[in-house]
């Protein structure tokens, strides 16, 4: 069984490789997506290290002069997808959209490069990224705390990752709807529309699209000009973890300064970050930055903070907090608490289980020696891929699949799950077979 999924896996990887770049799924995403870029690198790392090497090297190649790394890359035309490049209007040769994705990218690179058996290749790709990671994460604190508070705020839900998560909706409230052009949605052309987001969220999404592009793509004016500016935990603990990851790879590639600053960022970072943690929760919430308030939204944003070092008895918190999610669900992790009136178990961030979320909990938690919690959710994982095969997301209540099939980031977090004995997180007994 085991080595079957990890064939099927690196079939699906092989299926949305467009040779340079892949595409999170045929259809629902023809393009290159940041986040999805990153993550599925650590797969092909396992059965192709140039490959993995050459997803990282194209998404940077698309880095704005300014340092920020877009959401997506417009590789090809593709109808099949809205809002496209016309949209956007980023004005850019190879046509992008105009905000970013969560930064996880340093941490990828930072992971390939410690398991690499073509060390010399794994040098020469980390040294010649490693001022592109730098200047990305410089960027956020620039443009996203220009306060300089420690910590950075997303302007748009696309961005977290998580577009339609609880977390937003009261923020998402304060963005009108007047103005927004006339669009046809093309996402629930190839997913149910009972997985996606509603069209009154889309139509939010789209103003801030379009308020952004009225300002020229403007990054020193996006962030007061939005008016949907939210510090979500779990962004930030990826943003300090790839800080942190960033100053660790700079001291072995001797580039001190990197190495010191990039410290300096994720010290910070973590010192602010317990700012969101809440007492009543056991978690970590979001904090709404327009009205200064914390989100009282226990959602998965604030339980994969623990994906960037944090005091150990908040990971058992959190560990906790996951054992009484998993009360209520069958399977972990669930995007939103199953107990409360707005949990959705197959609506996209409203309760769907995530692998690439299983992925960096379990990654963080194993850290923080929560070794049983990392067992459970690892077994969990791989019980929705053996019974739901490689969904975008899933079910956690019934492990049915959801969105669109053959994804690319589930199959990466398979191997990464299944195949790194020395590196992942520990292995979980698969039902009816044998470990190898
Ligand atoms: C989508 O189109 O659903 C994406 O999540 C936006 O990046």
């Amino acid at each position: 069984m085991r080595d079957a999924l990890i064939e099927q896996a690196v079939q699906v990887l092989r299926r949305n490789d467009r040779g340079t770049y892949t595409v999170p799924t045929h259809g629902l995403y023809p393009f290159q997506w940041n986040w999805d870029s990153a993550l599925s690198a650590l797969g092909f790392a396992h059965f192709d290290e140039v490959r993995a090497w050459t997803e990282i090297d194209t998404l940077f190649a698309h880095q704005w002069e300014d340092g920020m790394v877009p959401h997506i890359i417009f590789h090809e035309r593709d109808e099949g997808y809205f809002p496209g490049p016309d949209v956007w209007a980023t004005s850019r040769k190879v046509p992008t959209s105009g905000i970013t994705q969560p930064p996880v990218a340093a941490f990828t690179v930072r992971r390939l490069f410690d398991r690499a058996k073509d060390k010399t290749l794994a040098r020469e790709r980390a040294k010649a990224l490693l001022p592109q990671l730098h200047a990305w994460h410089q960027w956020f604190f620039r443009a996203r705390d220009p306060k300089g508070s420690g910590l950075v705020a997303i302007i748009h839900p696309w961005e977290s990752g998580r577009d339609n998560s609880v977390d937003w909706d009261i923020a998402l409230l304060r963005v009108p709807t007047d103005g927004v052009e006339p669009f046809t949605r093309r996402d629930i052309q190839h997913a149910d529309p009972a997985h996606r987001p509603t069209r009154a969220q889309y139509e939010r999404y789209i103003w801030l699209v379009q308020t952004f592009r009225s300002l020229g793509w403007d990054n020193t004016r996006l962030h007061d000009a939005s008016p949907f500016q939210v510090v979500d935990p779990g962004f930030n603990a990826i943003l300090i973890r790839s800080c942190a990851d960033l100053a660790d790879l700079a001291d072995q590639l001797d580039e001190p300064d990197i190495a010191r600053q990039s410290r300096d960022l994720a010290e910070r970072g973590s010192a602010a970050m317990e700012t969101l943690w809440s007492r009543a929760h056991g978690q970590y919430l979001c904090l709404d930055r327009t009205t200064g308030s914390l989100i009282d939204s226990p959602s998965v944003g604030g339980l994969l903070a623990a994906f960037a070092a944090i005091p150990a008895d908040r990971a058992a918190s959190i560990s906790r907090r996951i054992e009484k999610l998993g009360e209520a669900a069958q399977f972990l992790i669930p995007s939103h608490d199953p107990t409360t009136a707005e949990f959705d178990d197959l609506r996209y961030w409203r309760g769907p289980a995530w692998l690439i979320v299983n992925y960096m909990i379990a990654d963080g938690l194993l850290a923080a020696g929560q070794s049983d919690m990392v067992d459970r959710i690892i077994a969990d994982s791989i019980r929705l891929i053996e019974l739901s095969g490689f969904a975008e997301y899933y079910s956690p209540i019934t492990a049915a699949p959801c969105g669109g099939a053959h994804f690319t980031w589930t199959a990466a977090m398979v191997l990464e799950f299944l195949a790194s004995p020395t590196t992942g997180p520990s292995l979980p007994q698969l039902s009816g077979s044998a470990m190898g």
